[in-house]
């Protein structure tokens, strides 16, 4: 399944406003907010905190971040939900942004972490935030590539890789069957997501089925990727 279509770069934007055709075409919601209604924010952060009282490690996804990353690295944490991993990620003195569309899940990483950067926006319009460039890793993780509104994926995909500097890292972290993704089937292939990366200037460095770093099968049902933003004059897509 190949989305080719990039839908973001004619709709219209949230008030239903007239596109470049002179029609009014509604706005495509994402499909998290599709399952949530936009009110996941409190129980998600509970559902980890429970997760963390038993005794499961809720910093993987930081973990394997953080040994990616040379000290006090710049971060963005697109789709940061409750800001968990962008939290931890501070913690680990990494310099970190947070960019949610959902007002309630933001709401709990304000909360959690009033001194961090935390910005309401939507992935498809990255580029309207006014984010300044050069992050060394941006993150997408818990399913936010296949979470996205259907046939923007390629849009955010290309937004993500142009925040990241030369030999900069995409992280990110996806369900590839049912019993990883809270949908009732993947709205995307890994091939469909490599094929947006390379897309955008994106080279394969390394693919893992758990974020401690299990080697990726196709059985797996997970996968977690990184991609490097090629250097200028280079394709080698080496992590640096
Ligand atoms: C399952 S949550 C994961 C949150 C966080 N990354 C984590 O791992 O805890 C998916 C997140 O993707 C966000 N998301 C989906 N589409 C988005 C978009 N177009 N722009 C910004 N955030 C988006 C949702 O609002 C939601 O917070």
């Amino acid at each position: 399944m190949r989305a080719d279509n990039d839908s973001a770069t004619s709709r219209s934007d949230e008030t239903g406003e007239a596109d470049t055709q002179g029609t009014t075409m509604p706005e495509q919601q994402d499909r998290w907010a599709q399952l949530t209604e936009g009110r996941a924010g409190e129980d998600y952060a509970r559902r980890f905190a429970r997760l963390a009282e038993s005794g499961h490690d809720v910093h993987g996804e930081a973990t394997f971040c953080d040994a990616l990353l040379k000290p006090a690295a710049r971060v963005l944490d697109a789709g940061c939900g409750t800001g968990r991993i962008a939290i931890r990620l501070a913690e680990l003195g990494h310099r970190c942004t947070g960019v949610d569309i959902d007002s309630s899940m933001l709401a709990v990483a304000r909360r959690e972490a009033p001194a961090q950067d935390w910005l309401l926006g939507d992935l498809a319009r990255l580029d309207t935030l006014g984010l300044e460039p050069e992050f060394d890793l941006v993150l997408a993780a818990g399913n936010v590539i296949p979470l996205l509104a259907p046939g923007t994926e390629p849009t955010v995909v290309r937004h993500l890789a142009s925040l990241l500097r030369p030999g900069g890292l995409l992280v990110t972290g996806m369900g590839l069957d049912a019993a990883h993704l809270p949908l009732p089937e993947p709205p995307l292939t890994l091939a469909d997501f490599d094929h947006w990366c390379t897309e955008a200037g994106l080279t394969l460095s390394e693919r893992h089925a758990t974020w401690d770093g299990a080697p990726y099968t196709p059985a797996a049902g997970y996968a977690v990727s990184v991609h490097t933003r090629s250097r200028a004059g280079s394709t080698d897509g080496h992590l640096t």
